[in-house]
């Protein structure tokens, strides 16, 4: 379907759980966060149901997100019902990496095409400061099993304040060439203040060739992170979400006190 503003929106990033196993410190507060009940996220027949609809509206790139998708029990469950959904072209998830080792092959045997990875630091300690808790072996170990795993075109995505050659974010690129992962420097965004930015080296941030929209984990459609307006899945039935999202998709992003992104994913 296209936009009012022509574009073309064939992307949907979906995500599956607002929980996480980290506390990254720009996406979580310590404490972490006031949780949705069991009975507001989507079931995996409602999710599968929301792709099935998004698909016959001509989305061909479907992503999972989360906050972290692989603690959603049975995930892998899921990831088999949306891929035996015909007609989706790229079928990705985005993941911290930590349960990865465990997960890698039963997600390629579910038929998922793609991962994207997220990684800030090389190094150990920084990456408990980053993540408050996260133990890096744990991702290193995810990566590699991925790799061996047969996914083609990994992606490591890396969140920097600034620059690319910071230097968590150079320690990043230099294990990326070295097992020829691509990397993107996602610049540190603030919702509430409307502040975000192209990511260097992929397409999000930029507004004016958007194709995307989301769901969240409760089946809010939303047009646009940095927008406060979401359409109901339960409510409105998942075609006319779809379709009142779309169309109500901005030019371009202002800002946004409903989403987080530990519920939206990025
Ligand atoms: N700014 C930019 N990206 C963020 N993410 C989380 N919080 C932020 C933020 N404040 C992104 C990271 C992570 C994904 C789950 O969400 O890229 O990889
Ligand atoms: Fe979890 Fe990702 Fe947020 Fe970090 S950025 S706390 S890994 S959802």
């Amino acid at each position: 379907m296209f936009d009012t503003y022509n574009r073309k929106i064939n992307y949907l990033r979906v995500s599956v759980t607002d929980r996480c196993n980290l506390r990254c410190v720009y996406c979580m507060p310590e404490e972490g966060v006031k949780l949705l009940k069991h009975e507001d996220i989507l079931s995996f027949d409602e999710i599968t149901e929301v792709v099935k609809i998004a698909v016959e509206l001509g989305f061909e790139k479907i992503r999972l997100t989360g906050g972290e998708p692989l603690v959603r029990k049975d995930i892998t469950e899921l990831v088999k019902m949306i891929s035996s959904v015909k007609g989706i072209k790229d079928f990705g998830l985005t993941t911290n990496g930590i349960f990865l080792k465990r997960f890698a092959k039963d997600l390629k045997d579910a038929g998922l095409h793609r991962l994207n990875i997220s990684l800030d630091t090389t190094h150990p300690e920084e990456y408990r400061k980053i993540t408050r808790c996260g133990e890096l072996k744990y991702v290193f170990e995810g990566i590699e099993t991925a790799v061996k795993t047969g996914f083609k075109e990994i992606k490591i995505n890396t969140v920097i304040d600034r620059f690319s050659d910071e230097k968590n974010a150079r320690t990043v690129a230099k294990f990326a060439e070295e097992n020829s992962l691509k990397i993107r420097f996602i610049r540190k965004m603030d919702l509430e203040k409307g502040t975000f930015w192209n990511v260097i080296g992929g397409e999000g941030g930029k507004c004016s060739i958007c194709n995307r929209l989301r769901v969240s984990s409760d089946g809010m459609v939303t047009p646009c992170l940095f927008s406060d307006e979401s359409f109901s899945v339960r409510k409105l039935g998942v075609k006319e979400a779809f379709i009142q999202a779309i169309n109500s998709k901005p030019e371009k992003g202002v800002m946004s006190r409903a989403h987080k992104f530990y519920n939206i994913g990025g």
